[in-house]
């Protein structure tokens, strides 16, 4: 594979470092008014997508809060969802009487946090709620309840900010739509969401 810069892969950045940061910081003020009186809340990271929202989030703030992640998988190396969701890294801990806040990348079909969201309740968390950075509302097929979202974006498949295409472009500090060019003609798997 030739070597060359993330960055000229990329067509259009949607959405910048700048609004980035801002959005968050007003998505971190509104969950801690919410939050302010409970004694600890649990942010679930899904992984892999969410771990730089995360990261970023967990960091503004200023109330009592631990992280866990787990992992689901619902997409391929490509840009289509397969359809099923599985889990493939759960939780170890019990999450009864616990109040948990769900740390999503993005929410397109809808059908992985509907899944977690369903798995979740049925252990019986004192709370539940969705906090999405993006949402592809023209993609919904199954209904979700968002507590907390960052941007409605087109349906464009993204990047950056801990998406993904073919595992890479995650670390990119924005979201990015790429070029065309880009993508590989596309093979089914299972991994990676
Ligand atoms: P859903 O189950 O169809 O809602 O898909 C949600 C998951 O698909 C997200 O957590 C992402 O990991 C992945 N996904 C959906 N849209 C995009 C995109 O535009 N770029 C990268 N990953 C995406
Ligand atoms: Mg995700």
């Amino acid at each position: 594979m030739p070597t060359r810069a993330l960055r000229e892969d990329i067509a259009e950045v949607l959405i910048s470092e700048e609004q980035l940061q801002n959005r968050i910081r007003e998505l971190a003020r509104d969950i801690q008014a919410d939050y302010v009186d409970v004694e600890n809340v649990l942010l679930l990271c899904v992984l892999k997508g969410a771990y730089i929202f995360l990261s970023d989030l967990s960091r503004l703030l200023d109330i009592p809060h631990e992280v866990d992640f787990m992992a689901v998988s619902s997409y391929g190396s490509g840009t289509t969802s397969s359809g099923a969701v599985r889990i493939v890294l759960d939780l170890k801990q019990d999450i009864t009487g616990q109040h948990v806040l769900i740390v999503e990348d993005i929410i397109d079909s809808g059908r992985t946090l509907a899944y977690m969201r369903r798995n979740l309740l049925a252990r019986s968390p004192a709370s539940l709620r969705i906090c999405t950075l993006l949402n592809k509302p023209e993609r919904r097929e199954v209904d979700v309840p968002v507590d907390y979202l960052g941007f409605d974006i087109p349906d464009k498949f993204v990047v950056g900010y801990g998406l993904d295409y073919a595992q890479h472009y995650r670390n990119l500090p924005f979201i990015a739509v790429l070029k065309p060019e880009v993508f590989a003609p596309e093979v089914s798997g299972d991994e990676g969401a």
